[in-house]
Order: structure tokens, then C-alpha cells, then sequence
């Protein structure tokens, strides 16, 4: 399974990434998560990708597309992998194209998760994440079991830098404007699925095994 999970900030990216990785028992890949654990190391990766994710930048494609090939490589993606935040331009969508095709390898499912601004502002703004392992909940739609307590790990929940109102709008306008053309891009090559992100995580999970079983079914032309 090769899936691509797109939308815009706070579509529930991550929240569904990280679901589907657990159903298909495969990697989850996570650009951000990626450079924010670089940004914890101190790195110097990290330390340039910080002045990007600070002001809600995209990072430079060449430094994007070659830290996900390198991680793509490796031998527990051999059976797929679920991405999550890339490729986000045309340039790091053409580039994977190249990359799997080299391979012989293709993307099987492109899911879209289409939210409303407003509500991506709410779920932003309460969204706390583990220092430790990443894991990501919300105060209200989606708590931990304790208060500022991961489930997964126990480790402190943290309210992300880029999460400020400001960055926030930063992000969205980014989205529109360097991301969105990609939804006509994976809609010529026929692999595009967009689907509603209002309604429960599970509600959510349903709609993309849907789509996902659907496409099964036509392409094993059963
Ligand atoms: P990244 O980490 O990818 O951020 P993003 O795309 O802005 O998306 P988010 O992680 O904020 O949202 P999400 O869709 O994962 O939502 P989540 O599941 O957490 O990128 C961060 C930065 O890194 C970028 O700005 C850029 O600088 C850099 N970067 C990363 N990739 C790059 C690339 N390819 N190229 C260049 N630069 C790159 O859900 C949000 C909240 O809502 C959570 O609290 C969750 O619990 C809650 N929630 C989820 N689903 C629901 C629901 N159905 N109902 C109610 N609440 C829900
Ligand atoms: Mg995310």
C-alpha cells in the first residue's frame, strides 16, 4: 500500500496517517514529524529547517525530496508506506513519480481531505503533541486520557510553535497557493479521491477505507 494523504494544515493529515499505517502494518511517514525530530536534534537540517517551519514556509523542495527518498529506501517501506504532508508542489510530486518509477513502483491511493478554514483554526488551536514520540491529540475533539499526558508514551503533551494564529493563516495561504495545484495534478493521472474532513476521526477512517476497498475492488476487476 502506497498512499498519499494531502489536504491543508489541521485536515487531520496525521491523525488518519497514522491510523491507516496501524491498519496496513507500514510505515507512517511524516515530512514534519521528520524535520521537527531534526529540529529537536539541533541538526544543521534542523537548524535550517526551523526559519522555514517558524514562518509557515515550505522548505526548499531539493532538501524535502531527498530526505524522503533516503527514507523511502529503506527496507521497512519495501511494502509501502503511508506519507503524510509530502509531496506538497508539483516539483516534489514530479520528482516522487521519477523516483518510484525508477523502481517500478507507483502510488496506488491519493486521498484529499477537504476542511473548512474555521474549522481548521479550532482543531490548530487545540491540538497538543507529544515531546517524546510525536503522538497528537485535541483538548476538546480528541483528549488524552491525563491532561498534558501522552497515551502512547506517557511523555509531556506541547502546544507546536506553528500552531500561533498568525502561522496558522501563514500555513493556510501556502497551502492554496503551492499545494492545491496538486489536486489537478493527481486528478489527470486519475488517482485522486477527495473526501469531506468534517465528522468524527472514526467517521473520517470509514470514508478513506471506502475509497480505498472501492479501488481495490476495480482494479483487482472484482
Ligand atoms: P506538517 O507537520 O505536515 O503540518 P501541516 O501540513 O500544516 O499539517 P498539520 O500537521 O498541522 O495537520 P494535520 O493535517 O496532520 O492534522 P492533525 O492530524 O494533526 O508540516 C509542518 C511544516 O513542516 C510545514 O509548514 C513546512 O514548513 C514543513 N514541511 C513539512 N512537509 C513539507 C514538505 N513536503 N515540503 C516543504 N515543507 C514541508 O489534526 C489536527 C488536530 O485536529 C489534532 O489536534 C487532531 O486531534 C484534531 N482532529 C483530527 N481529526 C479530527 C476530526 N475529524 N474532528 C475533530 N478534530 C480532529
Ligand atoms: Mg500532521
Amino acid at each position: 500500500m502506497k498512499l498519499i494523504m494531502m489536504g491543508p494544515p489541521g485536515a487531520g493529515k496525521g491523525t488518519q496517517a497514522q491510523m491507516l499505517a496501524e491498519r496496513f502494518s507500514c510505515p507512517h511517514v511524516s515530512t514534519g514529524d521528520m524535520f521537527r525530530e531534526a529540529v529537536k536534534k539541533g541538526s544543521p537540517m534542523g537548524t535550517r529547517a526551523r526559519e522555514y517551519m517558524d514562518k509557515g514556509a515550505l522548505i526548499p523542495d531539493p532538501i524535502v525530496i531527498g530526505m524522503v527518498e533516503e527514507r523511502i529506501d529503506q527496507p521497512d517501506c519495501r511494502n509501502g508506506y503511508i506519507l503524510d504532508g509530502f509531496p506538497r508542489t508539483v516539483a516534489q510530486a514530479e520528482a516522487l513519480d521519477t523516483s518510484l518509477s525508477r523502481r517500478g513502483a507507483a502510488i496506488d491511493h491519493v486521498i484529499n481531505v477537504d476542511v473548512e478554514d474555521a474549522e481548521i483554526v479550532k482543531r490548530l488551536a487545540g491540538r497538543r503533541t507529544c515531546r517524546r514520540c510525536g503522538w497528537t491529540c485535541h483538548v476538546v475533539f480528541d483528549p488524552s486520557k491525563v491532561v498534558g499526558v501522552c497515551d502512547n508514551c506517557g511523555g509531556e503533551l506541547f502546544q507546536r510553535a506553528d500552531d500561533s494564529e498568525k502561522t496558522v493563516q501563514a500555513r493556510l495561504r501556502v497551502y492554496k497557493e503551492q499545494t492545491t495545484p496538486l489536486i489537478q495534478y493527481y486528478q489527470q493521472k486519475g488517482l485522486l479521491r477527495s473526501i469531506t474532513g468534517q465528522g468524527s476521526i472514526n467517521e473520517i477512517f470509514n470514508r478513506i477505507m471506502e475509497v480505498v476497498d472501492q479501488n481495490h475492488e476495480t482494479t483487482s476487476g472484482e
